[in-house]
C-alpha cells in the first residue's frame, strides 16, 4: 500500500519534496497563473507546522539539460515566499556538496527551493547516479507532483529508491478524486472532451466510455476520428456538436444538448476546451459548459492545462469539486495506465 505523509514523524527531518512547479510563463519569464503553487501549500504547510526542514524541488519548462536564464526557480521562490509569509532561499543548483551543505543547514521550519531539474539533463534521462545525489538532500521524500508522475525522471522515479518516501496531500487528493470517477461514479456520469487532437486522447475515450454514460467529443476530435476512421468501444455513448465540425464555437443546438447531458449527470469529468476558446468572440460555448457543470449538483472534476486556464480566467476553479494539476498525467491515469511516479511509491 501507499504511504501517506501522516505516516511519518517529521519534525527535524529534511523533508526532500517533489512538486511540479511548471507553471506558465509570459515571453519576460513572469508566471501567468499560480494554481499548481497554490495547490501544494498544503503539503509545505503541513511539513512546516510539524517543524520539519523542507526542501522543494520541480522542473519548470523545457530547458533541456541548459541553464536557460527565464527558466530559473527565482520567481516561483519568490510566489512561495509571499504565500507561506516566510522567506524560501532559492538553492544556486539542485546537486552537489554546495546544495548538500545548505540543505544541513537548514533550521526546522524553514524552506528552500532548488534551481530547475531539468537544467540538468540526467533529470530527463532518469539518470540514476543523479537520483541519488538529490536523494543526499533528504532524511525523507515525498512525492507532491502529480502532474509529472507519468514522467520516468530521476526526480520522480528515481529518488524514492533510496529514501524513505511517500505521497504528498496533493498527490492523495488527486489520486482520491480521479478514482472517484474511474471506480465508483455515482450515475448517470458525463466525460465532456474538448482539445483538438484525438492522439492524446483515444485510449482516454475508450477508457473512461467503460465507466460513463455519456461522452460527448469536440467537432474537431469528431472530425479526425471520421478522417481517421479510429473505432471505440463503445460508440454509441459518443455525443458530438451538431453543424460544422470544425467552427470556432459549438453553435446554440450544441450548447443545449450538451448542457441537458451535464443537468442529467451526477458526476462529471470535464477535459479540454471548445473551438477558438481562447478568442473572447469564440468562448460562448466553452463557457456555457463550464456554468453549466459548476451550477449542477453533480461531483465535478476538470483538469488540463487549457481547461484550467479556462476556469480560472473565469474565476470559477472553486466551484469545482477538484481541479486536477495534471495535463498528460491525468489523461495516462483515466486511460487506465499506471503512472510510473506513483508505481515507485508503493
Ligand atoms: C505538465 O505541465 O504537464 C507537467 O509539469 C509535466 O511537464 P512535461 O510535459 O514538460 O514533462
Amino acid at each position: 500500500m501507499f504511504k501517506t505523509l501522516k505516516y511519518f514523524t517529521v519534525s527535524d527531518k529534511r523533508v526532500l519534496v517533489r512538486c511540479d512547479f511548471n507553471v506558465p510563463l509570459d515571453e519576460k519569464g513572469n508566471i501567468t497563473e499560480t494554481f499548481k503553487i497554490e495547490q501544494t501549500l498544503p503539503t509545505i504547510k503541513y511539513l512546516l507546522d510539524r517543524k520539519a526542514k523542507v526542501i522543494l524541488m520541480s522542473h519548470l519548462g523545457e530547458p533541456d539539460g541548459k541553464i536557460v536564464k527565464e527558466l530559473k526557480m527565482d520567481k516561483v521562490a519568490e510566489k512561495l515566499s509571499e504565500y507561506l509569509n516566510l522567506s524560501v532561499a532559492k538553492a544556486d543548483d539542485c546537486i552537489g556538496p554546495e546544495v548538500e551543505g545548505a540543505a544541513n543547514n537548514l533550521e526546522a521550519g524553514e524552506v528552500m527551493l532548488l534551481e530547475n531539474l531539468r537544467f540538468h539533463k540526467e533529470e530527463t534521462d532518469g539518470n540514476m547516479d543523479f537520483a541519488k545525489k538529490l536523494s543526499f538532500l533528504g532524511d525523507i521524500y515525498v512525492n507532491d507532483a502529480f502532474g509529472t508522475c507519468h514522467r520516468n525522471n530521476a526526480s520522480i522515479t528515481g529518488v524514492p529508491q533510496f529514501l524513505e518516501h511517500c505521497m504528498g496531500l496533493l498527490l492523495e487528493k488527486e489520486i482520491t478524486a480521479l478514482d472517484r470517477i474511474l471506480k465508483n461514479p455515482e450515475k448517470p456520469m458525463a466525460a465532456i472532451i474538448g482539445g483538438t487532437k484525438v492522439g492524446t486522447k483515444a485510449r482516454f475515450i475508450d477508457n473512461i466510455s467503460s465507466v460513463a454514460d455519456y461522452v460527448v467529443i469536440s467537432g474537431l476530435i469528431a472530425k479526425e476520428i471520421a478522417e481517421k476512421n479510429v473505432q471505440f468501444k463503445y460508440p454509441e455513448k459518443i455525443i458530438v456538436p451538431t453543424g460544422d465540425l470544425g467552427a470556432l464555437d459549438i453553435n446554440e443546438e450544441s450548447i443545449k444538448m450538451i448542457c441537458e447531458v451535464i443537468m442529467r449527470s451526477k458526476t462529471i469529468l470535464w477535459n479540454g476546451p471548445f473551438g477558438k476558446f481562447e478568442e473572447k468572440n469564440y468562448e460562448k460555448g466553452t463557457l456555457a459548459i463550464a456554468k453549466a457543470i459548476v451550477e449542477s449538483k453533480a461531483f465535478s472534476v476538470a483538469g488540463g492545462g487549457e481547461t484550467v486556464e479556462f476556469i480560472n480566467k473565469h474565476g470559477m476553479i472553486d466551484k469545482f469539486d477538484h481541479v486536477s494539476t495534471g495535463g498528460g498525467a491525468m489523461l495516462l491515469y483515466l486511460s487506465g495506465e499506471e503512472l510510473p511516479g506513483i508505481k515507485s511509491l508503493a
